[in-house]
């Protein structure tokens, strides 16, 4: 016998196999707990809209309070729930609700529709899910700014287009993540706001046909406000598709650090190590190490991206209201959650746990004429235009390359049959850290600034 909230118009019993096509309580038991909370809050505002009498909602209420602790304390409830094919969560509770206090459980649905009270579930689940996800990436941003901490003076190379380009220090290097990061929390923090708006009390699409105080309900709910639009508030997934749009883009930054650190932990780059709690071996090459953590990061990045352009491409051609189509919305955005929730602690370990190769990574910012940049500013500094410098300095490299020799290790009398301009103070500013020191432009790589931009970051994470 399945269970189901409806039945009274149909002559002929459910399809066994259209039955388990279209539940949903397989996945949406994850909102069981939501789905009572808002049960609650609706219980009362019948209560106050004359529905139920006060000892009616008290008893109401302690049997939903009874099944909240189930829920949540007794996974087997739920497995029960699995078995007894319950179509959704919302027939589930309400079912097990009216075993508890018989025909009050039943009651409970007057002027309530699955349509505003999935709606409400889905926002109630979200809003703690970005405010876990948000603490999430303040921690891996809390655990870069350590690391950045640890290594205040190393220095890397910095690649454009993957080529040695300019020296930085390896503390820019991470704070660069810090940003994107920041970024990411503030997306979803601005995205909550749109979450936190309750629809409860629209109805199936046209309202409530009891008096229901809504702005009690978003009280009790602790929702900032209520749905202007009873036809828009049961149909607006729009806020799933922010968190998801937030998601893939987070998921977009763990992505291009997991390439980055990949490449850097090669035995061609050796820049950095990745500790043995995550990583893996092959099966056949006794030697491998595999950065498997990183690998999966930037591989379920694809997930994250593919559930938000399913939920988009389920949207895009629904007419006004609900439609059943709606129901796929919840695979796709829990999916996005768990997937990140999961990358963003993986990589704090990742991070955590990584072994940076100073020396390594000292010597490979000597290498690769990346003081270049500094001699044309050089050459500026003396009154050269930068184009010239630009030229200039080219050339002088291939010169360089070509006797197998750093631009610091050329003598100066090379320097000079370039140019007369070059005195031996050239040595000095082809030092990196010259180079470095010159970078100070705000936001720049310069020791001065990464010591700044550190503690503006510990400021901003309250360290
Ligand atoms: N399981 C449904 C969903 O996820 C709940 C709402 C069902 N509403 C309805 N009118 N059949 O969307």
């Amino acid at each position: 016998m399945t269970k189901s909230l409806w039945g009274g118009r149909f002559g002929e019993k459910q399809d066994d196999f259209f039955f388990q096509f279209n539940e949903s309580f397989s996945f949406d038991r994850r909102l069981a707990t939501v789905d009572i909370l808002g049960s609650l809050a609706y219980a009362r505002g019948l209560e106050r809209a004359g529905i139920f009498r006060s000892d009616e909602l008290e008893l109401v209420c302690a049997g939903l309070n009874e099944l909240l602790e189930q829920v949540e304390k007794d996974p087997t409830f739920i497995e029960q729930g699995l078995r007894d094919h319950y179509e959704d969560v919302h027939s589930f509770v309400e079912f097990e609700l009216t075993k508890k206090v018989g025909a009050l459980g039943k009651k409970l649905h007057t002027g309530r529709s699955r349509n505003d009270q999935v709606a409400t579930d889905l926002r109630l689940y979200l809003r703690q899910e970005i405010d876990q996800t948000v603490a999430l990436i303040q921690d891996l941003q809390e655990t870069l700014v350590s690391k950045a901490q640890e290594f205040p003076q190393v220095v890397m190379p910095g690649y454009t287009h993957l080529q040695k380009a300019q020296p930085i220090l390896l503390a820019h290097y991470l704070l660069s993540y810090y940003e994107m990061l920041k970024r990411d929390a503030a997306r979803l923090l601005d995205a909550r706001k749109r979450v936190n708006v309750l629809p409860l009390g629209s109805g199936a699409l046209s309202g409530n046909s009891v008096a229901i105080d809504r702005k009690f309900l978003a009280e009790q709910l602790d929702f900032e406000g209520i749905t202007a639009n009873s036809l828009d508030a049961t149909s607006d997934r729009d806020f799933a598709i922010e968190f998801m749009s937030a998601a893939s883009l987070c998921m977009v930054h763990l992505s291009r650090l997991s390439e980055d650190l990949i490449l850097y932990s090669t035995d061609e780059f050796q820049l950095v190590r990745m500790g043995d709690q995550v990583s893996t071996g092959s099966s056949l090459m006794p030697q491998k190490k595999n950065p498997d953590a990183l690998e999966l990061i930037r591989g379920k990045t694809g997930r994250v991206i593919g559930h938000q352009m399913a939920l988009l491409t389920t949207l895009k051609g629904l007419p006004s209201c609900y439609n059943k189509d709606l129901q796929e919305d919840k695979e796709a955005l829990f999916g996005s959650v768990d997937t990140l929730k999961a990358c963003l602690q993986v990589m704090r370990l990742v991070i955590d746990t990584m072994t940076i190769n100073v020396e390594r990574m000292q010597q490979e910012a000597l290498k690769g004429y990346m003081n270049a940049t500094d001699l044309a500013d050089y050459f500026v500094d003396k009154g050269v235009p930068f184009r010239e410098a630009h030229h200039l300095v080219g050339e002088i490299v291939v010169f360089a390359l070509k006797k197998g020799l750093s631009l610091s290790e050329m003598a100066l009398k090379d320097y000079l049959s370039f140019s007369p301009l070059v005195e031996p103070d050239v040595y000095q500013a082809l030092e990196i850290k010259s180079v470095l020191n010159r970078k100070a432009s705000a936001g720049g790589t310069s020791p001065l600034r990464v010591q700044a931009a550190l503690q503006q970051a510990k400021i901003e994470l309250g360290l």
